[in-house]
């Protein structure tokens, strides 16, 4: 009997390359869930550690449970003076994503894995240090300052914005950066996470397949959109100029950051929620062109290319409302989706087999070596 051709797919879309219990992306009628529960549900009603809890040990926390685990993570804020030293030699002009990338290494040798029984330990102390490890890198850099990571926050939210501000955040801005994380905390086998699975599957340490996933997500086709959505929305100096400009872009046939998904066809539910933050803070700050801007942005895309906004466009304009300085737009959603990463890392581990599909050979057949001497 003749042998079944393989399916294969560009970049590998619309294959089904495994199973997962974690979450639903655009499957329909459900839209994004985790672990069951609707995007809109966790992030109106939830707060990100319920949801780190969820992802993480397969079940939304009891009271008591939440309040271990927020102590728990608090707990794993501080940075070891090794650590800083190592924050304090990567250049001030390095990409926050370096630091993220180079500290999460760095953590897997100072804090090494040395038993899979731990995973859940060094899957936390990732989630609650990484802020800690970007905001000492941060105020070491640009003010010379060697901060306390310890901010007396027993939320991330909390924690990073405290850290970055030097105060207390006020409630409003706190739960928006909340809500934030909530969102981009999983979303299935996107190219970030399936790296991770793809690592973790030749068994080794914890921290390589973080480390790994970090770097896949910085490009601007994942998780580096929201960076190059702001540079894009902030070009413009109102909405009139915003749609020339979008139409000269898309004459050009450049790809505008914040829309579309490989995924979702008619809508990123995700991208509602963020909306409503980012009008909220905006009419906070009595803005008049950013948010507007963005609206124009949208309205535009629609007609023309009918193509949706992502979580990535108005996450944008909310963090520029949280005061965050742009280039720490996609660090944010590193320590947002560790929660995600872990869960399919463990998840992995549970079930493993080796992640090595096969090519479609187009080089050239077969031919005889030739020797150096011999070459034209
Ligand atoms: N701007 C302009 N055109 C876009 C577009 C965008 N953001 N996203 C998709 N398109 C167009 C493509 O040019 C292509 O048109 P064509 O068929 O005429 O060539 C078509 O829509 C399909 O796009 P493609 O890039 O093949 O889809 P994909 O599934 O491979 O890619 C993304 C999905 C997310 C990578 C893509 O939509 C994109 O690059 N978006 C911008 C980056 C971004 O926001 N990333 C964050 C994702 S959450």
């Amino acid at each position: 009997m003749e042998k079944s051709k393989p399916t294969k797919s560009g970049g590998l879309a619309g294959i089904v390359a495994g199973q997962t219990s974690i979450c639903t992306v655009g499957k329909e009628g459900v839209g994004l869930t985790y672990r069951g529960y609707s995007i809109e549900d966790l992030a109106e009603q939830s707060t990100f550690e319920e949801v780190a809890y969820l992802l993480l040990r397969g079940s939304l926390p009891k009271q008591h449970e939440l309040s271990d685990y927020k102590k728990r993570l608090q707990n794993m804020q501080e940075l070891p003076e090794a650590m800083c030293q190592i924050l304090e030699k990567i250049p001030a002009e390095a990409h926050p994503m370096d630091v993220l990338r180079t500290g999460c290494s760095a953590l897997g040798s100072l804090e090494p894995e040395n038993d899979t029984r731990t995973q859940l330990d060094v899957a936390d102390r990732l989630m609650a240090s990484f802020a800690s490890m970007l905001v000492y890198w941060h105020h070491f850099h640009s003010k010379g300052e060697r901060i306390h990571t310890v901010s007396g926050e027993d939320t991330l939210a909390g924690h990073f914005l405290h850290l970055l501000h030097g105060k207390k955040p006020d409630e409003a801005t706190r739960r928006v950066m909340d809500v934030s994380l909530i969102l981009y905390a999983e979303h299935e086998f996107n190219a970030s996470t399936f790296a991770a699975r793809v690592i973790i599957s030749t068994l080794p340490d914890f921290y390589s397949a973080i480390t790994g996933a970090i770097g896949a997500l910085r490009g601007p086709l994942h998780g580096g959109a929201n960076e190059a959505a702001m540079e894009l929305i902030e070009q413009f100096p109102d909405p009139d100029a915003a749609e020339q400009g979008i139409m000269d872009m898309l004459a050009r046939k450049a790809k505008i950051m914040g829309f579309g998904h490989r995924v979702y066809r008619d809508r990123d539910p995700r991208s509602d929620v963020i909306q409503n933050c980012a009008r909220t803070l905006a009419e906070q700050h009595s803005d008049r062109v950013l948010y507007p801007v963005a609206e124009r942005i949208d309205q535009v895309m629609r007609r023309e290319k009918n193509l949706f906004t992502n979580l990535d466009f108005y996450s944008a304009i909310a963090y520029r409302f949280c005061g965050i300085p742009t280039p720490m737009f996609t660090p944010l959603f590193v320590i947002a989706r560790t929660s995600g990463w872990a869960a399919h890392v463990m998840e992995q581990r549970e079930d493993n087999r080796l992640i090595r599909p096969t090519a479609d050979y187009i080089g050239p057949e077969e031919r005889p070596y030739v020797p150096l001497d011999q070459r034209s």
